[in-house]
């Protein structure tokens, strides 16, 4: 099964979590403005995207999976102001910049762990290509730290097939390919205890970045 059908099955079951996650709840808190425009890369079924809402921020969210997007756009037309909050089916590694401008933060929970490491390149470039000045680029995803390093197939450095794709990050090598890129430091930190979820508790990069 690729990975767009795992997603689809994933989210057409009930199995997919309701409430916020702690990055976002960290995000809204600490690092962005009142009312933001965020461009959300892999929202599954909205919990964060709908949570900023909820905020009073306007998102924008690319998710590759149908079905996760079907049930965001659903639950998005029931919202009081439904073009504050919407999502499209795509593939988020090759959307085209220019379609964007002015974004305040693009934000990626537990999605560049998915992807490959060209495709990481094309997000940061794409990040920094959408971003405003002074936005944010807002990462958080398991690292080679995390203790389901190893799990699966290995097919790549880092890189393993459990039921999904999963790779996992040099937290200091992605550092450096955003400061290479040309964004500043504003917030970095590898830990566990960031994202615990029921039995799990993942090793995480948690990061924030300036587009200057
Ligand atoms: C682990 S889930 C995370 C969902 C959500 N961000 C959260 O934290 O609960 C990964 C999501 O990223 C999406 N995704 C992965 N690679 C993608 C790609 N290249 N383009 C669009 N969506 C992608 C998947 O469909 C899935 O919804």
């Amino acid at each position: 099964m690729d990975d767009e059908h795992y997603w689809d099955e994933f989210y057409s079951g009930h199995n997919a979590v309701g409430f916020p996650s702690p990055f976002a709840e960290f995000c809204e808190s600490h690092l962005l403005d009142d009312t933001s425009h965020i461009l959300e890369l892999g929202p599954g079924n909205g919990r964060d995207a709908f949570f900023f809402y909820d905020h009073g921020h306007q998102v924008t969210a690319i998710d590759q999976s149908h079905a996760a997007v079907e049930q965001c756009q659903k639950r998005a037309s029931e919202v009081r102001r439904p073009n504050l909050v919407r999502f499209r089916c795509d593939d988020f590694t090759r959307v085209d910049p220019t379609e964007f401008r002015d974004i305040d933060a693009v934000y990626s929970r537990f999605t560049l762990h998915s992807i490959d490491d060209e495709a990481e390149e094309r997000v940061i470039d794409f990040a920094w290509q959408v971003l405003r000045a002074q936005g944010q680029l807002l990462v958080e995803a398991r690292t080679v730290n995390d203790p389901l390093y190893g799990k699966g197939t290995r097919i790549g450095e880092h890189e393993f097939i459990t039921d999904h794709y999963r790779r996992h990050l040099d937290a200091q090598q992605l550092l450096r390919r955003v400061l290479d890129r040309g964004f500043q430091l504003h917030f970095f930190h590898e830990s566990d205890g960031l994202a615990p979820f029921q039995d799990e508790n993942p090793v995480v990069v948690r990061m924030a970045m300036i587009r200057p």
